[in-house]
């Protein structure tokens, strides 16, 4: 084992974070695994997601939904409903789908890495943590935390993305055989709160000594990133649209693409030039303002229509109504043109 594996493993045991998909390390050193269901859906949840967001969602699901067998036989709306606000839907529709393969072959979960990597919506990443965490086997995990951590240790001042291999063969050589799945989290936890993107806490941490770039003192310039693109800002408009007797017209998104297989209002296409589109309905549409969202790839902003329409006109294929309601069921971006809407009508 590394000196850097050795000191982060000591600090881990007595200050890892309590995390309801965790085991304590002294509930592991007893033998004790977390359940491989918990791992593999917190870490799904973490792919584009903060703990602290995460937390409240994981809670609400496993509550829901206590096995993976019960995820299998859910609904796609609930599921689809139950993710809302956590963004990127397309892991929504993989995590369904893994559950189902997953239930149909029995309900257990893989413990080897490539098998892992066969589940729908588990990468190279996910697949390395589930087996180290669930399986305590041993797994090079590395995610944008763990690159910042490794690429300060070892003074690796090349920009990323160009960096990422010489990144991951050097944390491979640091990963132990002993502790796998606590060695994991206890980098996840430095990146997270002392080895920081900016201003790290280099005082009070326990692999200071072992750090090269500390020594040279240029720990905050690392990683080096090569300079991002600008992103574009699209436009687009929706209509959020009601009945005289309380019921909201939604649309469900195709399956591929952003957002896929989310209700929201209908709308225009979002794109780079004037948006161009017709109105769901006949109805006296009131300009209720403007909604900013940020994508992955894009900035958009939303011009909101909201009016009452006649429930006597049929419905297009997608669209259906509905009366109840839970704007928190909506991705975020669509619960903000609801809370616009609400302030003009
Ligand atoms: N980020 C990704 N996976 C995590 C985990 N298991 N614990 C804390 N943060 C994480």
């Amino acid at each position: 084992m590394t000196k850097l594996a050795d000191s982060l493993l000591a600090w881990y045991d007595t200050n890892a974070r309590e995390l309801p998909w965790r085991t304590s390390p002294s509930d592991r050193a007893k033998g004790l695994r977390p359940d491989p269901y918990h791992v593999w859906l917190s870490e799904i949840m973490l792919q584009q997601t903060t703990v602290i967001v995460v937390r409240d969602y994981f809670e609400k699901f496993i509550t829901t939904w206590p096995r993976v067998e019960d995820l299998a036989d859910a609904i796609d709306e609930d599921v689809m409903s139950a993710w809302a606000g956590l963004g990127y839907y397309a892991r929504a529709r993989n995590l369904l789908k893994c559950a189902r393969q997953v239930a149909a072959a029995g309900g257990q979960f893989p413990q080897d890495e490539v098998e892992l990597l066969a589940l729908p919506g588990i990468g190279p990443y996910t697949a390395a943590a589930i087996s180290a965490i669930a399986f305590d086997r041993p797994a090079n995990v590395v995610d944008g935390n763990v690159e910042r951590v490794i690429s300060r240790v070892e003074a690796i001042t090349q920009e990323l993305p160009s960096s990422r291999p010489a990144v991951r063969e050097a944390a491979g050589q640091h990963a132990p055989e002993f502790r796998p799945g606590d060695y994991a989290q206890a980098l996840m936890d430095l990146g997270s709160g002392i080895c920081t993107p900016r201003s790290p806490k280099c005082e009070i941490c326990p692999v200071a000594h072992l750090c090269e770039a500390e020594r040279q003192g240029i720990q905050e310039t690392l990683p080096r990133k090569a300079p991002k693109r600008k992103k574009p800002t699209r436009r687009g408009i929706a209509w959020v649209a009601r009945t005289a007797d309380g019921a909201w017209l939604l649309e469900t998104r195709p399956e591929k693409g952003l957002l896929g297989g989310t209700r929201g209002w209908p709308g225009t296409e979002w794109t780079e030039k004037e948006p161009v589109g017709d109105p769901p309905a006949k109805a006296d549409w009131i300009e209720a303002g403007l909604v900013r969202h940020t994508f992955t790839h894009f900035h958009l902003e939303l011009e909101v229509r909201t009016g009452y329409i006649n429930t006597a006109q049929p419905l297009c294929e997608g669209r259906c109504l509905v009366h109840d309601l839970d704007p928190d069921h909506l991705p975020s971006v669509m619960k903000k043109a609801f809370e616009r809407a609400q302030g003009a009508i």
